[in-house]
Protein backbone atom coordinates (compact mmCIF):
# COMPACT_ATOMS: atom_id res chain seq x y z
CA UNK A 1 0.00 0.00 0.00
CA UNK A 2 1.10 3.51 -0.83
CA UNK A 3 1.37 6.12 1.68
CA UNK A 4 2.33 9.79 1.58
CA UNK A 5 4.08 10.84 4.97
CA UNK A 6 4.00 15.43 4.90
CA UNK A 7 6.57 16.20 7.20
CA UNK A 8 10.09 14.92 8.12
CA UNK A 9 10.41 16.04 11.40
CA UNK A 10 10.75 14.01 14.79
CA UNK A 11 7.60 12.24 14.14
CA UNK A 12 7.19 12.23 10.04
CA UNK A 13 10.68 10.67 9.68
CA UNK A 14 10.04 8.01 12.56
CA UNK A 15 6.57 7.59 11.61
CA UNK A 16 7.67 7.50 7.38
CA UNK A 17 10.53 4.97 8.25
CA UNK A 18 8.56 2.83 11.01
CA UNK A 19 5.63 2.05 7.99
CA UNK A 20 8.48 1.44 5.10
CA UNK A 21 9.83 -1.09 7.47
CA UNK A 22 6.30 -2.60 8.39
CA UNK A 23 6.28 -3.42 4.37
CA UNK A 24 4.16 0.13 3.13
CA UNK A 25 5.34 1.90 0.48
CA UNK A 26 6.21 5.20 1.69
CA UNK A 27 6.65 8.48 0.29
CA UNK A 28 8.20 11.08 2.98
CA UNK A 29 7.29 14.94 1.85
CA UNK A 30 8.72 17.91 2.81
CA UNK A 31 8.02 21.73 1.49
CA UNK A 32 12.28 22.18 3.16
CA UNK A 33 13.76 21.21 -0.09
CA UNK A 34 17.58 21.44 1.80
CA UNK A 35 15.85 18.97 4.33
CA UNK A 36 14.57 16.23 1.21
CA UNK A 37 18.17 17.14 -0.61
CA UNK A 38 20.16 16.12 2.59
CA UNK A 39 17.36 13.37 3.48
CA UNK A 40 18.55 12.13 -0.31
CA UNK A 41 22.07 12.31 0.34
CA UNK A 42 21.65 9.88 3.41
CA UNK A 43 21.63 12.91 6.36
CA UNK A 44 19.02 12.50 9.40
CA UNK A 45 18.75 16.19 10.33
CA UNK A 46 18.68 15.46 13.98
CA UNK A 47 19.77 13.14 16.38
CA UNK A 48 17.75 9.89 17.04
CA UNK A 49 19.33 7.19 18.47
CA UNK A 50 19.13 4.02 15.27
CA UNK A 51 17.11 6.75 12.58
CA UNK A 52 19.75 6.77 9.88
CA UNK A 53 19.96 2.91 9.96
CA UNK A 54 16.20 2.59 9.74
CA UNK A 55 15.78 5.18 6.78
CA UNK A 56 19.19 3.56 5.29
CA UNK A 57 17.79 0.04 4.84
CA UNK A 58 14.46 1.37 3.86
CA UNK A 59 15.60 3.66 0.93
CA UNK A 60 17.93 1.20 -0.16
CA UNK A 61 15.01 -1.88 -0.23
CA UNK A 62 12.93 0.77 -2.30
CA UNK A 63 10.69 1.03 0.47
CA UNK A 64 11.37 4.91 1.55
CA UNK A 65 11.62 8.01 -0.50
CA UNK A 66 11.39 11.75 -0.33
CA UNK A 67 10.35 14.44 -2.37
CA UNK A 68 9.27 17.75 -2.51
CA UNK A 69 6.47 17.32 -4.69
CA UNK A 70 2.99 16.77 -2.76
CA UNK A 71 0.99 15.51 -5.82
CA UNK A 72 3.05 13.42 -6.79
CA UNK A 73 2.95 11.38 -3.38
CA UNK A 74 -0.94 12.01 -3.06
CA UNK A 75 -1.77 11.20 -6.53
CA UNK A 76 0.10 7.78 -5.91
CA UNK A 77 -1.19 7.01 -2.28
CA UNK A 78 -4.61 6.09 -0.82
CA UNK A 79 -3.78 6.98 2.63
CA UNK A 80 -1.94 10.61 3.47
CA UNK A 81 -0.49 11.28 7.26
CA UNK A 82 0.23 14.94 8.10
CA UNK A 83 2.77 15.05 11.00
CA UNK A 84 3.84 18.25 10.74
CA UNK A 85 4.67 20.89 13.36
CA UNK A 86 2.08 21.87 15.66
CA UNK A 87 4.69 24.59 17.98
CA UNK A 88 2.65 26.61 20.96
CA UNK A 89 2.05 30.23 19.80
CA UNK A 90 3.08 32.78 22.21
CA UNK A 91 -0.54 32.73 23.98
CA UNK A 92 0.78 28.40 24.95
CA UNK A 93 -1.93 27.43 22.02
CA UNK A 94 -0.95 25.27 19.21
CA UNK A 95 0.03 26.98 16.10
CA UNK A 96 -1.94 25.23 13.12
CA UNK A 97 -1.03 27.02 10.33
CA UNK A 98 1.12 24.36 8.99
CA UNK A 99 -1.63 21.88 9.57
CA UNK A 100 -3.85 24.27 7.32
CA UNK A 101 -1.38 24.67 4.91
CA UNK A 102 -1.23 20.88 4.17
CA UNK A 103 -5.27 20.54 4.09
CA UNK A 104 -5.11 23.50 1.60
CA UNK A 105 -2.80 22.40 -0.81
CA UNK A 106 -4.07 18.73 -0.90
CA UNK A 107 -7.74 20.23 -1.32
CA UNK A 108 -6.08 21.13 -4.30
CA UNK A 109 -4.72 18.02 -5.55
CA UNK A 110 -7.07 15.43 -4.24
CA UNK A 111 -9.37 14.05 -7.18
CA UNK A 112 -10.32 10.74 -5.55
CA UNK A 113 -11.36 8.88 -2.56
CA UNK A 114 -8.49 9.37 0.27
CA UNK A 115 -7.88 9.04 3.90
CA UNK A 116 -6.19 11.84 5.45
CA UNK A 117 -4.68 10.63 9.21
CA UNK A 118 -3.97 13.72 11.68
CA UNK A 119 -0.54 12.45 13.63
CA UNK A 120 0.29 15.72 14.25
CA UNK A 121 -0.67 17.02 18.29
CA UNK A 122 -3.76 18.77 17.62
CA UNK A 123 -6.37 20.52 19.99
CA UNK A 124 -9.53 18.49 20.19
CA UNK A 125 -11.56 19.36 17.18
CA UNK A 126 -8.98 20.00 14.86
CA UNK A 127 -9.18 17.09 12.64
CA UNK A 128 -13.02 17.97 12.31
CA UNK A 129 -11.89 21.24 11.10
CA UNK A 130 -9.59 19.48 8.96
CA UNK A 131 -11.97 18.14 7.47
CA UNK A 132 -14.39 21.40 6.71
CA UNK A 133 -11.20 23.25 5.54
CA UNK A 134 -11.06 20.26 2.79
CA UNK A 135 -14.28 19.98 1.71
CA UNK A 136 -15.00 24.19 1.50
CA UNK A 137 -11.31 24.24 -0.53
CA UNK A 138 -11.67 20.79 -2.58
CA UNK A 139 -11.33 21.36 -6.44
CA UNK A 140 -13.90 17.81 -6.74
CA UNK A 141 -16.46 16.74 -4.75
CA UNK A 142 -14.89 13.59 -3.75
CA UNK A 143 -15.27 11.87 -0.52
CA UNK A 144 -12.52 12.00 2.58
CA UNK A 145 -12.43 10.90 5.39
CA UNK A 146 -9.82 11.87 8.06
CA UNK A 147 -8.51 9.56 11.19
CA UNK A 148 -6.73 11.01 14.01
CA UNK A 149 -3.76 8.98 14.95
CA UNK A 150 -1.72 10.59 18.00
CA UNK A 151 2.26 9.71 18.27
CA UNK A 152 3.09 8.74 21.37
CA UNK A 153 6.95 8.36 20.84
CA UNK A 154 9.79 9.74 23.25
CA UNK A 155 12.74 11.42 21.85
CA UNK A 156 15.63 9.14 22.58
CA UNK A 157 13.84 6.12 22.07
CA UNK A 158 11.03 7.06 19.71
CA UNK A 159 12.11 3.70 17.31
CA UNK A 160 11.20 1.29 20.12
CA UNK A 161 8.20 2.86 20.93
CA UNK A 162 7.28 2.89 17.18
CA UNK A 163 7.87 -0.46 16.42
CA UNK A 164 6.68 -1.70 19.76
CA UNK A 165 3.49 0.63 20.94
CA UNK A 166 1.85 0.43 24.25
CA UNK A 167 -1.32 0.67 22.04
CA UNK A 168 -2.30 2.53 18.63
CA UNK A 169 -4.92 5.25 19.11
CA UNK A 170 -7.28 5.64 15.61
CA UNK A 171 -10.10 7.51 15.93
CA UNK A 172 -12.89 8.27 13.16
CA UNK A 173 -16.56 8.75 12.28
CA UNK A 174 -15.76 6.26 9.25
CA UNK A 175 -15.21 2.63 9.72
CA UNK A 176 -14.46 2.17 6.49
CA UNK A 177 -10.66 4.68 6.86
CA UNK A 178 -10.47 2.93 10.83
CA UNK A 179 -10.26 -0.51 8.59
CA UNK A 180 -7.66 0.70 6.30
CA UNK A 181 -5.60 2.67 8.71
CA UNK A 182 -5.43 -0.79 11.23
CA UNK A 183 -4.28 -2.30 7.76
CA UNK A 184 -1.80 -0.10 7.81
CA UNK A 185 -0.07 -1.34 11.29
CA UNK A 186 -0.71 -4.60 10.68
CA UNK A 187 2.65 -5.69 10.71
CA UNK A 188 1.55 -4.76 14.77
CA UNK A 189 -0.52 -7.25 14.95
CA UNK A 190 1.73 -9.79 15.14
CA UNK A 191 3.12 -8.45 18.61
CA UNK A 192 -0.78 -8.09 19.45
CA UNK A 193 -0.45 -4.22 19.95
CA UNK A 194 -3.28 -3.06 21.65
CA UNK A 195 -5.70 -0.78 19.10
CA UNK A 196 -7.98 1.67 20.53
CA UNK A 197 -10.62 2.64 18.20
CA UNK A 198 -12.68 5.83 18.95
CA UNK A 199 -14.45 8.91 17.19
CA UNK A 200 -12.17 11.99 16.67
CA UNK A 201 -12.48 14.04 19.54
CA UNK A 202 -11.80 11.34 21.74
CA UNK A 203 -8.78 9.82 19.97
CA UNK A 204 -7.33 13.93 19.92
CA UNK A 205 -8.23 13.94 24.04
CA UNK A 206 -6.02 10.81 24.86
CA UNK A 207 -3.20 12.17 23.35
CA UNK A 208 -3.58 15.37 25.85
CA UNK A 209 -4.58 13.42 28.53
CA UNK A 210 -1.64 11.20 28.43
CA UNK A 211 0.83 13.76 28.10
CA UNK A 212 -0.40 15.50 30.84
CA UNK A 213 -0.91 12.51 33.06
CA UNK A 214 2.85 11.87 32.60
CA UNK A 215 4.01 15.43 33.31
CA UNK A 216 1.71 15.17 36.45
CA UNK A 217 3.64 12.34 37.70
CA UNK A 218 6.76 14.82 37.61
CA UNK A 219 5.86 17.20 38.87
CA UNK A 220 4.32 15.33 41.78
CA UNK A 221 7.66 13.99 42.55
CA UNK A 222 9.39 17.22 42.23
CA UNK A 223 7.14 18.12 44.62
CA UNK A 224 7.47 15.26 46.97
CA UNK A 225 11.30 15.32 46.83
CA UNK A 226 11.09 19.36 48.33
CA UNK A 227 9.49 17.64 51.15
CA UNK A 228 11.91 15.17 51.11
CA UNK A 229 14.94 17.43 51.37
CA UNK A 230 12.87 19.37 54.34
CA UNK A 231 12.39 16.13 56.58
CA UNK A 232 15.30 14.49 55.44
CA UNK A 233 13.58 11.59 54.14
CA UNK A 234 15.11 9.91 50.82
CA UNK A 235 13.00 10.69 47.36
CA UNK A 236 14.35 7.73 45.74
CA UNK A 237 13.31 5.26 48.39
CA UNK A 238 9.37 7.16 47.97
CA UNK A 239 9.77 6.71 45.04
CA UNK A 240 10.82 3.49 44.63
CA UNK A 241 7.89 2.16 47.48
CA UNK A 242 5.27 4.04 45.57
CA UNK A 243 6.04 2.73 42.13
CA UNK A 244 5.86 -0.80 43.56
CA UNK A 245 2.06 -0.23 43.84
CA UNK A 246 0.59 -1.44 40.79
CA UNK A 247 -1.86 1.28 40.36
CA UNK A 248 0.64 3.76 40.50
CA UNK A 249 3.50 2.29 38.37
CA UNK A 250 7.38 3.04 38.71
CA UNK A 251 8.11 4.75 35.71
CA UNK A 252 8.52 9.28 35.40
CA UNK A 253 9.22 9.30 39.33
CA UNK A 254 12.75 10.70 39.27
CA UNK A 255 12.71 14.54 40.32
CA UNK A 256 15.03 16.32 38.66
CA UNK A 257 14.93 20.14 37.73
CA UNK A 258 11.75 19.93 35.75
CA UNK A 259 10.63 18.27 33.16
CA UNK A 260 11.65 20.11 29.34
CA UNK A 261 11.25 19.18 25.78
CA UNK A 262 8.66 20.70 23.52
CA UNK A 263 6.21 18.24 23.90
CA UNK A 264 5.00 18.58 27.52
CA UNK A 265 5.78 22.05 27.73
CA UNK A 266 2.82 22.57 24.63
CA UNK A 267 0.50 19.79 25.57
CA UNK A 268 -0.26 20.95 28.84
CA UNK A 269 -0.28 24.55 27.96
CA UNK A 270 -3.07 23.69 25.00
CA UNK A 271 -4.93 21.12 27.97
CA UNK A 272 -5.25 24.06 30.29
CA UNK A 273 -6.12 26.46 27.47
CA UNK A 274 -8.78 24.18 26.56
CA UNK A 275 -10.19 23.58 29.58
CA UNK A 276 -10.40 27.42 29.92
CA UNK A 277 -12.10 28.01 26.75
CA UNK A 278 -15.19 25.04 27.53
CA UNK A 279 -15.25 26.98 31.08
CA UNK A 280 -14.19 23.74 32.81
CA UNK A 281 -10.18 24.77 33.98
CA UNK A 282 -7.73 21.85 34.52
CA UNK A 283 -6.84 23.13 37.40
CA UNK A 284 -4.06 20.37 38.15
CA UNK A 285 -2.69 20.79 35.31
CA UNK A 286 -2.32 24.63 35.91
CA UNK A 287 -1.05 23.72 38.98
CA UNK A 288 1.52 21.18 37.73
CA UNK A 289 2.67 23.84 34.65
CA UNK A 290 3.22 26.06 37.44
CA UNK A 291 5.19 23.53 39.91
CA UNK A 292 7.55 22.85 36.45
CA UNK A 293 8.34 26.83 36.74
CA UNK A 294 8.78 26.75 40.07
CA UNK A 295 11.29 23.86 39.83
CA UNK A 296 13.26 25.45 37.69
CA UNK A 297 13.65 28.70 39.86
CA UNK A 298 14.50 26.52 43.10
CA UNK A 299 17.69 25.03 41.05
CA UNK A 300 19.38 28.13 41.53
CA UNK A 301 18.62 28.66 44.78
CA UNK A 302 20.18 25.58 45.61
CA UNK A 303 23.31 26.88 43.36
CA UNK A 304 22.70 29.79 45.40
CA UNK A 305 22.89 27.96 48.71
CA UNK A 306 25.68 26.22 47.89
CA UNK A 307 27.91 29.15 46.18
CA UNK A 308 26.46 32.16 47.43
CA UNK A 309 26.35 34.94 45.84
CA UNK A 310 27.06 34.29 42.23
CA UNK A 311 28.25 37.43 40.37
CA UNK A 312 31.91 36.79 39.47
CA UNK A 313 31.48 32.50 39.70
CA UNK A 314 32.73 30.34 37.55
CA UNK A 315 29.86 27.37 36.98
CA UNK A 316 30.42 24.21 35.02
CA UNK A 317 27.12 22.59 33.38
CA UNK A 318 26.90 18.76 32.59
CA UNK A 319 23.87 18.09 30.19
CA UNK A 320 22.18 20.62 28.20
CA UNK A 321 19.47 18.59 26.42
CA UNK A 322 16.04 18.44 28.05
CA UNK A 323 17.50 14.78 28.46
CA UNK A 324 19.94 12.33 27.08
CA UNK A 325 19.91 10.50 23.67
CA UNK A 326 18.81 13.48 21.72
CA UNK A 327 20.20 16.33 20.46
CA UNK A 328 17.01 18.40 21.64
CA UNK A 329 17.49 21.32 24.12
CA UNK A 330 13.81 22.63 23.34
CA UNK A 331 12.34 23.73 26.80
CA UNK A 332 15.37 22.43 28.54
CA UNK A 333 16.10 23.14 31.80
CA UNK A 334 19.27 24.11 31.12
CA UNK A 335 17.77 26.86 28.98
CA UNK A 336 16.33 28.82 31.91
CA UNK A 337 19.12 27.98 34.59
CA UNK A 338 21.99 28.93 32.27
CA UNK A 339 20.20 32.15 31.53
CA UNK A 340 19.58 33.16 34.93
CA UNK A 341 23.28 32.41 36.34
CA UNK A 342 24.86 34.60 33.60
CA UNK A 343 21.51 37.73 34.61
CA UNK A 344 23.40 37.14 38.43
CA UNK A 345 26.62 37.93 37.26
CA UNK A 346 28.33 33.94 36.72
CA UNK A 347 30.51 32.96 34.21
CA UNK A 348 29.23 29.37 32.66
CA UNK A 349 31.49 26.12 31.34
CA UNK A 350 29.37 23.88 29.98
CA UNK A 351 29.35 20.46 28.27
CA UNK A 352 27.05 18.28 26.54
CA UNK A 353 27.65 14.91 24.25
CA UNK A 354 25.37 16.04 21.19
CA UNK A 355 23.27 19.04 22.28
CA UNK A 356 26.04 22.24 22.34
CA UNK A 357 25.49 23.14 18.82
CA UNK A 358 21.26 23.22 18.99
CA UNK A 359 22.27 25.01 22.88
CA UNK A 360 24.39 27.59 21.05
CA UNK A 361 21.54 29.04 18.53
CA UNK A 362 19.73 29.94 21.91
CA UNK A 363 21.87 31.05 24.52
CA UNK A 364 24.21 33.72 22.61
CA UNK A 365 26.51 34.96 25.03
CA UNK A 366 30.53 35.21 25.47
CA UNK A 367 30.10 34.10 29.08
CA UNK A 368 29.17 30.54 28.05
CA UNK A 369 32.61 28.36 26.86
CA UNK A 370 31.84 24.89 25.94
CA UNK A 371 34.41 22.26 26.79
CA UNK A 372 35.12 18.58 25.12
CA UNK A 373 34.55 17.02 28.32
CA UNK A 374 33.36 16.93 32.27
CA UNK A 375 36.89 17.40 33.14
CA UNK A 376 37.51 20.07 30.91
CA UNK A 377 34.11 22.02 32.51
CA UNK A 378 35.87 21.31 36.23
CA UNK A 379 38.92 23.05 35.89
CA UNK A 380 38.66 26.29 37.61
CA UNK A 381 34.75 26.05 38.24
CA UNK A 382 33.42 26.72 41.52
CA UNK A 383 31.18 24.07 41.24
CA UNK A 384 30.00 21.36 39.38
CA UNK A 385 25.83 21.01 37.66
CA UNK A 386 24.56 18.06 36.62
CA UNK A 387 21.58 18.90 34.61
CA UNK A 388 21.02 16.01 31.77
CA UNK A 389 21.43 12.41 33.60
CA UNK A 390 23.62 10.79 30.13
CA UNK A 391 25.38 7.97 30.50
CA UNK A 392 28.71 9.02 30.31
CA UNK A 393 28.10 11.13 33.76
CA UNK A 394 27.43 8.08 35.60
CA UNK A 395 31.19 6.75 36.41
CA UNK A 396 33.14 9.95 36.24
CA UNK A 397 36.41 9.81 38.18
CA UNK A 398 35.21 11.74 41.08
CA UNK A 399 38.76 12.31 42.36
CA UNK A 400 40.10 13.74 39.14
CA UNK A 401 36.85 16.06 39.40
CA UNK A 402 37.40 17.21 42.97
CA UNK A 403 41.37 17.94 41.98
CA UNK A 404 40.10 19.48 38.99
CA UNK A 405 37.52 22.13 40.93
CA UNK A 406 38.30 25.20 42.78
CA UNK A 407 35.78 24.23 45.30
CA UNK A 408 34.44 21.19 45.64
CA UNK A 409 31.15 21.68 45.20
CA UNK A 410 28.34 19.55 43.42
CA UNK A 411 24.92 20.37 42.69
CA UNK A 412 23.53 16.55 41.13
CA UNK A 413 20.02 17.66 39.81
CA UNK A 414 19.75 14.37 38.46
CA UNK A 415 20.45 11.79 41.43
CA UNK A 416 23.19 10.22 39.56
CA UNK A 417 25.48 9.83 42.29
CA UNK A 418 25.06 8.92 46.48
CA UNK A 419 25.23 11.69 48.79
CA UNK A 420 26.92 9.42 51.43
CA UNK A 421 29.49 8.50 49.11
CA UNK A 422 29.75 12.14 47.59
CA UNK A 423 30.38 12.73 51.76
CA UNK A 424 33.15 10.95 52.28
CA UNK A 425 35.02 12.20 49.20
CA UNK A 426 34.76 15.41 50.83
CA UNK A 427 32.19 17.14 48.33
CA UNK A 428 30.09 20.30 49.56
CA UNK A 429 27.18 17.63 47.75
CA UNK A 430 23.16 18.17 46.98
CA UNK A 431 20.88 16.17 45.31
CA UNK A 432 16.99 16.73 44.40
CA UNK A 433 14.91 15.15 47.50
CA UNK A 434 18.07 13.44 49.07
CA UNK A 435 20.75 14.04 51.69
CA UNK A 436 22.71 17.07 51.22
CA UNK A 437 25.63 18.85 52.99
CA UNK A 438 25.55 21.83 52.17
C1 LIG B 1 7.12 12.80 25.88
C2 LIG B 1 6.22 11.60 26.13
O1 LIG B 1 6.90 10.69 26.98
C3 LIG B 1 5.88 10.92 24.80
O2 LIG B 1 4.99 9.84 25.03
C4 LIG B 1 5.23 11.96 23.88
O3 LIG B 1 4.91 11.39 22.63
C5 LIG B 1 6.17 13.13 23.68
O4 LIG B 1 6.51 13.71 24.94
P1 LIG B 1 9.67 13.24 25.40
O5 LIG B 1 9.27 14.65 25.62
O6 LIG B 1 10.45 12.88 24.19
O7 LIG B 1 8.32 12.32 25.34
O8 LIG B 1 10.55 12.76 26.63
P2 LIG B 1 10.26 12.09 28.05
O9 LIG B 1 11.12 10.93 28.14
O10 LIG B 1 8.81 11.94 28.26
O11 LIG B 1 10.82 13.22 29.09
C6 LIG B 1 10.23 14.50 29.07
C7 LIG B 1 10.92 15.33 30.16
O12 LIG B 1 10.54 14.83 31.45
C8 LIG B 1 12.43 15.29 30.10
O13 LIG B 1 12.93 16.60 30.36
C9 LIG B 1 12.82 14.35 31.24
O14 LIG B 1 14.08 14.68 31.80
C10 LIG B 1 11.71 14.63 32.24
N1 LIG B 1 11.45 13.53 33.15
C11 LIG B 1 11.01 12.35 32.65
C12 LIG B 1 11.64 13.73 34.52
O15 LIG B 1 12.05 14.81 34.95
N2 LIG B 1 11.36 12.71 35.37
C13 LIG B 1 10.91 11.49 34.92
O16 LIG B 1 10.70 10.60 35.74
C14 LIG B 1 10.74 11.30 33.52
Amino acid sequence: MNITMVGTGYVGLVSGAGLADFGMQVICVDKDTDRIERLNRGEIPFYEPGLEELVTKNVRNGRLSFTTDLRMAVERSLVIFIAVGTPDNSQGQPDLSQVEEVAKRLAEIIDDYKVLVVKSTVPVGTNRWVKEVLQANMKKDVKIDVVSNPEFLREGSAIEDFMRPDRVVLGSDSQRALAIVKDVYRALYLIESPFVLTNLETAELIKYASNSFLATKISFINEVANICEEVGADVHHVARAMGLDGRIGPKFLHPGPGYGGSCFHKDTLAFAHLGRSLERPVRIVEAVIQVNRDQRKRMITKIEDALGPLEGKIVGILGLTFKPNTSDVRESPALDIAQTLLNKGATIKAYDPAGMDEFKKVVRDEKVSYCNSAYEVAKGADALVFLTEWNEFRNLDLKKLKKNLSTPVILDLRNIYEPERMAELGFKYSGVGRGTNI
